[in-house]
């Protein structure tokens, strides 16, 4: 028994007696982080929208989705496409919420980019004294991932009402308002002593504290005079909509949590929260179907080029397959898809032109031309110094319309003002042909 390790009884002892003494510490310390943070219970009435179980993409980087499995159709062997995930972002840029199924609107996908934060930009620095001329050199402008990539860490619920919950009541005004948008950030370390009691406490748990805000999903007119919501300009990419501001850094009633989201995006000037207004939801033009064709125009709330967002895992995995070796697993969650399908060989998608999924038929406008966002690791919120940007402009930049960037997934506008779409659905292509990507 030479290497036993001695055991001191004394030493056994005192930090039994010291461990007994940090208990209390440790319960005080887990109920200041959780008491604070958690606000009582769940939205009154309401559900809340996603899936129940675990992710479909949990085997995305599965082998098997990179050269597709074909299945025997009237005795020759032919690809299958499907529908293998759905995801919708009711908050610009952060992160996502997945879907079992769910509604395809005029605007995209129900739920989706509803909301918006923004800073105020500006020469100097504005206060609430600031004369309003002066003010009026200020512009509200949209905030993205690709420059605050942190944003990735604000996670975002949909609340909607359901008469089944036990606590529905057509007076909560939490079903007055359609529901409720619930935004989750890491709560910031604090300094001093409540600091380092807060690093030990996500050492031992591994849980970063989170807070918690509430904000209406649709306001009613009550509620926007109560919280002195406005409607204000707000410039993303070339459109200025009138949109209602739901907050600002300036507004004393949503101070402290714009606040503490500035710390945690790195965004130094005022910042704000804005809900499109449906009737002011952006016109897309471009390569998407006109008035003409689909008896309205296609519009999208805040989302970038075109209602939906497809990918195809196919084409995703053959990315990943060539990024530099040792950068990391690529997924298709980079990528901010709303569908994400197999069953397609990699980049058949480049060539559809009309669609049916599920028996509702969506044109495919345009190829989706990719920026930086997708270097930016959709979980941890950082960003990689070259992948998968390098790797795509080695061989996707496949559009005569803009020859300088590279290519994946496609732009889609609905056929229909009302599709439902759900996970496994079949896909149908029913035209391919060209597609010239037009600039913004
Ligand atoms: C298989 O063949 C039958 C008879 O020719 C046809 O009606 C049916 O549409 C075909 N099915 C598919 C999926 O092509
Ligand atoms: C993206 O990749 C291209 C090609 O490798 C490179 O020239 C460009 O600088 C990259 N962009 C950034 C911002 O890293």
């Amino acid at each position: 028994m030479g290497n036993s390790i001695h055991f001191e009884p004394s030493i056994a002892k005192s930090s039994f007696l010291l461990n007994l003494a940090f208990f209390p510490v440790m319960v005080l310390v887990a109920r200041y982080f959780f008491g604070r943070y958690r606000q009582d219970d769940h939205p009154k009435g309401c559900t809340k929208l996603g899936l129940r179980v675990q992710s479909h993409l949990t085997d995305e980087h599965h082998k098997r989705y990179h050269i597709p499995e074909k299945v025997p159709v009237n005795g020759t062997m032919k690809p299958a496409p499907k529908v293998k995930s759905l995801w919708v972002y009711p908050v610009k840029s952060c992160r996502g919420i997945e879907l079992e199924k769910g509604s395809v609107i005029s605007t995209g996908m129900e739920y989706d980019r509803l909301f918006c934060f923004a800073q105020l930009k500006s020469p100097f620095p504005v206060s609430l004294d600031t004369p309003s001329e002066e003010k009026s050199n200020h512009q509200w402008e949209f905030l993205t991932q690709r420059r605050f990539s942190s944003m990735a860490l604000i996670r975002t619920e949909i609340w909607i009402p359901d008469p089944a919950s036990p606590t529905y009541s057509p007076e909560n005004l939490e079903v007055q308002s359609g529901g409720v948008l619930v935004i989750k950030y890491p709560s910031m370390v604090e300094t001093g002593l409540l600091g380092t009691l807060s690093e030990l406490w996500i050492s031992i748990t591994g849980k970063r504290p989170e807070k918690v805000v509430r904000l209406p999903l649709n306001p009613t007119a009550q509620q926007i005079n109560e919280h002195a919501y406005v409607l204000e300009e707000m410039k993303i990419w070339k459109d200025t909509p009138v949109c209602l501001n739901m907050g600002t850094t300036i507004a004393p009633n949503s101070k402290l949590f714009l606040e503490e989201l500035q710390a945690v995006i790195g965004c130094t000037n005022p910042l704000a929260l804005f809900r499109i207004v449906p009737e002011r939801s952006r016109e897309v033009y471009r390569c998407a179907p006109r008035k003409e064709v689909l008896g309205w125009q296609p519009s999208v709330a805040f989302g970038d080029a075109y209602p939906i967002h497809i990918i195809n895992l196919a084409s995703v995995r053959d990315v990943g397959s060539k990024l530099r070796p040792g950068s990391f697993e690529l997924s298709s969650r980079r990528f901010r898809p709303n569908i994400i399908f197999t069953g397609s060989e990699a980049y058949a998608e480049d060539a559809w032109k009309r669609i049916k999924i599920g028996g509702y038929e969506y044109y495919v406008a345009c190829r989706t031309v990719r920026c930086l966002l997708p270097n930016v690791d959709p979980t941890t919120g950082e960003k990689h110094p070259s992948e998968p940007n390098r790797t795509l402009k080695s061989f996707r930049c496949i559009d005569e319309g803009d020859t300088k960037n590279a290519c994946l997934g496609m732009g889609m506008v609905a056929a229909s003002q009302e599709s439902e779409i759900q996970v496994g659905d079949v896909i149908e292509v029913l035209e391919t042909g060209d597609h010239y990507y037009i600039k913004q």
